[in-house]
C-alpha cells in the first residue's frame, strides 16, 4: 500500500464549541428556491447532508427567522441548485437580505425556469437543480430540519467536477480544487459506482 506521509501536528488550543461548524460545514454552499402563492423566493444555504440515497434524501437547516422557511413548509418543495464560483457575488447577495426586501431573482438578474415535479423555480444559472419534495415534517419545530427528497436532478454535462464553493465562517470560503482519483485503495464494495 502506498504511504502517505502524515503530517506532524505540534500543538494545539482549546476551540470554542460553538465555533467548530467552521471545519464541518465544508459541503458545497447551495442556494434554495421556492415558491408558494404567487411568490417565490431564494436563500443561500450551508448546512445540508445526505440522508440516504435511495430515496434519495437530503436534510436542511433552514432557520425559523428566514422567509423561506415558512415559505417551504406551507409548499412541500423547495429547488436545491449548486452554484459555482463564478456566483460567489451572488451566493453572498442572497444570502445578505430577505425574499420581503423584494424578488431575488429579479434583484440578482437569476432566471427562473420551472420545475418537472415540484412547484418552485430552478436557477438557470446554477451548474445543478435538483427538485425536492418534503418529506419528513417531524424535526422542524425542534431543530429547523427539514427532510426532503429528491424527485428530479438536472446536472450540466460540464465540467465533471464543477468549481463548487464550501464555507468557513467569518466570510472565508473554500473554492474547490483539485480531484485525484483514490479509487484503488477502496474496497470494490465500498465503491457506490
Ligand atoms: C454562506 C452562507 C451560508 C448560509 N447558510 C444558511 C443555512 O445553512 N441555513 C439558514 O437558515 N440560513 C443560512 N444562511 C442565511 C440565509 O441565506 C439568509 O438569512 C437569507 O437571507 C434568508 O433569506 P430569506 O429570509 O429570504 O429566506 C446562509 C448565508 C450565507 C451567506
Amino acid at each position: 500500500m502506498m504511504q502517505i506521509r502524515r503530517k506532524q501536528i505540534s500543538r494545539k488550543r482549546d476551540f470554542p464549541v460553538d465555533d467548530i461548524r467552521r471545519f464541518l460545514e465544508p459541503g458545497p454552499i447551495v442556494l434554495v428556491s421556492s415558491a408558494s402563492k404567487g411568490r417565490r423566493n431564494i436563500m443561500t444555504m450551508g448546512w445540508h447532508m445526505i440522508m440516504g440515497f435511495s430515496p434519495s434524501l437530503v436534510g436542511c437547516f433552514i432557520w425559523d427567522q428566514n422567509e423561506s422557511h415558512e415559505l417551504i413548509r406551507r409548499s412541500k418543495a423547495c429547488v436545491i441548485n449548486v452554484p459555482t464560483a463564478d456566483l460567489i457575488e451572488t451566493v453572498i447577495g442572497v444570502g445578505n437580505c430577505h425574499g420581503s426586501e423584494g424578488d431575488k431573482f429579479d434583484r440578482f438578474s437569476l432566471t427562473p425556469r420551472p420545475a418537472k415535479k415540484v412547484d418552485a423555480p430552478l436557477i438557470a444559472e446554477c451548474y445543478a437543480n435538483f427538485e425536492c419534495k418534503l418529506v419528513d415534517t417531524s424535526l422542524i419545530r425542534r431543530y429547523s430540519l427539514f427532510v426532503f427528497e429528491c424527485v428530479k436532478a438536472h446536472v450540466a454535462t460540464k465540467p465533471k467536477y464543477p468549481t463548487t464553493v464550501h464555507y468557513r465562517g467569518h466570510g472565508v470560503f473554500m473554492i474547490s480544487g483539485h480531484n485525484r482519483s483514490y479509487r484503488r485503495l477502496f474496497k470494490p464494495e465500498m465503491l457506490e459506482e
